[in-house]
């Protein structure tokens, strides 16, 4: 395309261009509409032009935008305020602006930790296979996936790599400070940890006086019908980290934890994070997501979605061996693994977005306040799609 001529082509773009939404529709430049069971990989909590969401910003940009870290932000305390009651864990907030930052963050504040709180400071962090934790330095050597690593290094010393969470527990030596780990991994086939496996592992880090950081990039602000998945886990852990659909499209992250006295003045920072306008939004989303949660709304929608993916399963055994996930974060295996883009691209076509998570399975992770109407419409669009997969 002549439009990527001055664009670094480190995307493998589906050939569409968006130019507006409405709801959980978005529309193409010929106007053809998509049913979006995708949201922009789990970034559009409220779906597209949201009037609430509209307003909040027109009237945000009116007053301020940013002012920097070095003055009181009034929204981003509100915000901190916010996100900290609804998790109900005793914790203090950091903002920056994505998922790998939160993460980058977590680290730095577990390395802290590690340092100042043993006579022999600790500094190991050990991950899970196939995790995904971003693409700064320091987070792709904590993704548990050798295969991205190639090319980028040297790296920072002291990641370690469990095939799954017994493996971490017998991993864990004098040198390790950490756990970190994604209770469903997104990138890594929307699989989802045992709950008594990780109550262990959380047990044995509390004894131990080590930390277990729980990445809710993905799985956070409601995705798994929960406000935080570790809550429906029912687990303490000492970070979690949020970005994607804290503002429904804002750039936006936040680390939070319950060791509120590591970071001090200069310790670390960010110059977008918090600012005006991303914490004015996050707090609107919040609110609506906060109240609609309380409705049940979302969880009959979360049901009615599920029943969709398990009439697939038994309708189509040839195609689909499995369902995985939870809530609105959601995958059907393939048999095959050569018709996953077959069925994304069909899909496309018929007017419909879906994503993939690791080499066979079809990802669903539509905007939280998706309609019943819409879903049925989306549906009927992906049965299509399987039938022309099929053929
Ligand atoms: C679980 C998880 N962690 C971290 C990240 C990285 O977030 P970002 O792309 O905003 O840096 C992602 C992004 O997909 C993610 O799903």
């Amino acid at each position: 395309m002549e439009e990527d001529k001055y664009l670094l082509p480190l995307y493998n773009r589906l050939n569409v261009a968006f130019v507006k939404g409405k709801k959980s529709i978005l529309y193409d430049e010929n106007g053809k509409d998509y049913i979006d069971f995708a949201s922009g990989v789990g970034v559009n909590s409220l779906g597209y032009a949201n009037k609430k969401i509209v307003k909040t910003i027109k009237k945000q940009a009116k007053r301020v935008l940013h002012t920097s870290n070095i003055y009181h932000i009034k929204p981003q305390e509100k915000c901190a305020k916010k996100i900290v009651e609804l998790s109900n864990y005793d914790m203090q907030c950091f903002f920056c602006n994505s998922g790998s930052e939160a993460n980058e963050s977590a680290i730095k504040l577990a390395r802290k930790y590690g340092n100042i709180s043993f006579d022999k400071p600790k500094y190991k962090i050990i991950t899970i296979k196939n995790s995904f934790h971003g693409r700064t330095i320091a987070t792709l050597k904590a993704t548990a996936q050798e295969d991205k690593h190639k090319f980028f290094g040297p790296y920072p010393d002291g990641f370690v790599y469990a095939e799954d969470i017994n493996q971490a527990i017998s991993l864990i030596d004098d040198s390790t400070v950490a756990v970190m780990l994604e209770l469903i991994q997104g990138e890594g086939g929307i699989f989802m940890q045992d709950i008594s496996q990780i109550k262990k592992l959380e047990k044995t880090l509390k004894e131990k006086k080590l930390l277990l950081i729980v990445d809710e990039i993905q799985t956070g602000v409601y995705r798994s019908g929960n406000f935080l998945i570790s809550q429906y886990f029912e687990i303490k852990p000492d970070i979690v980290t949020l970005a994607k659909g804290l503002a429904t499209g804002i750039p936006i992250g936040v680390m939070m934890t319950s060791k509120k006295n590591i970071f001090t003045f200069g310790d670390h920072g960010s110059t977008f994070g918090g600012n005006h306008l991303s914490t004015t939004v996050s707090c609107k989303v919040l609110n609506i997501l906060e109240e609609y949660s309380n409705s049940g709304i979302l969880q009959e929608n979360i049901k009615f979605f599920d029943s969709y993916l398990l009439y697939f399963m038994n309708k189509y055994p040839n195609l689909f061996k499995q369902k995985n996930g939870h809530g609105f974060m959601q995958g059907l295996v393939l048999k095959d693994d050569t018709k996953l883009n077959e069925l994304i691209n069909s899909s496309l076509k018929n007017g419909l977005l879906i994503l993939k998570s690791g080499k066979n399975i079809i990802r669903f992770l539509p905007p939280l306040n998706i309609t019943k109407k819409e879903i049925i419409k989306g549906f009927k669009r992906f049965e299509n799609s399987i039938i022309e997969t099929l053929k």
